[in-house]
């Protein structure tokens, strides 16, 4: 069983699908919580979800493209709990088009949101990190981001830099007892999926050897692992969640 007791953490975009996941998992492991979105309502739902699994929780509206929202982020983290133990990376985003038609904007909203945006909670978490000598900083990533898809540039693209930044970080922290991973899913049945043509579900299932999307669920078990005392010897790290897509 894995302990978060005492343990803090932020989730970025926790407010439905894979972060609402993780966010729950968290609580019910124990930890204390900062569900942070962009719609403040749907965090405090998520909030209190939480609290009624014996967590102490609290909402934050933040946008993560927005640095000043981030900082703002980790200090009322810090005013409310006093330290920082887990970042999850998980706000993201995707805008598909074939690169040939892809608009300037959704470029850049796609990698302002999906790498920027962890950019900015990594270097405003690293600050308490350091101090306190530890911390867990998960990135969500994507088995696309390993093997491209058609449509997705923008989106393929921020999710292999997450990769890379998640490597970086990994070497530059670890001084201080600081691990970084990504968690890298495949199809996982959320909004953003739920989205996607009945024939496209088909073709993308014929791909999978499990033969099913994954549930948010079993990325957020995985979360919690990486961000627990057991995996501290774990950095650099992709682990793949994908039902065998990509080996
Ligand atoms: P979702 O669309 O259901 O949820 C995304 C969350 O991010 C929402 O809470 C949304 O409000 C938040 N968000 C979006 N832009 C934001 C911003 N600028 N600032 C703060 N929050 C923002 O998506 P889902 O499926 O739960 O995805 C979560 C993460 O997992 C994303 O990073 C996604 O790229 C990744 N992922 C999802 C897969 C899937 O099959 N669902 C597969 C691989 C990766």
């Amino acid at each position: 069983m894995i302990e978060l007791k005492d343990k803090v953490a932020i989730v970025t975009g926790g407010s439905r699908g894979i972060g609402r996941a993780v966010a729950l998992a968290l609580a019910k492991m124990g930890a204390s919580l900062v569900v942070s979105a962009r719609a403040y309502e749907k965090a405090e739902g998520v909030a209190e979800e939480a609290r009624i699994l014996g967590s102490e929780a609290l909402a934050v509206k933040a946008d993560v493209s927005d640095a000043h929202q981030v900082e703002g982020l980790v200090r009322s983290c810090l005013e409310r709990f006093g330290r920082l133990d887990i970042l999850v990376n998980n706000a993201g985003i995707a805008k598909d088009a074939l690169i040939l038609r892809m608009k300037d904007e959704d470029w850049n909203q796609v990698l302002d949101v999906n790498l920027k945006g962890a950019f900015y909670c990594i270097r405003a978490a690293l600050k308490p990190m350091v101090k306190q000598r530890s911390g867990r900083i998960i990135n969500i990533a994507s088995v696309v981001g390993m093997i491209g898809n058609v449509g997705q540039a923008n989106y393929v693209a921020s999710k292999a830099g997450l990769v890379g930044l998640t490597k970086a970080a990994a070497r530059e922290v670890a001084t201080w007892r600081i691990t970084v991973n990504a968690v890298a899913p495949g199809f996982i049945t959320t909004d953003m999926t739920e989205a996607l043509s009945e024939k496209v579900k088909q073709s993308i299932l014929s791909q999978v050897p499990l033969q099913r999307f994954g549930s948010p669920e079993e990325v957020a078990l995985v979360v919690c692992f990486l961000a627990s005392d057991a995996a501290g010897y774990i950095t650099g790290q992709v682990i793949h969640v994908n039902g065998g897509m990509w080996m």
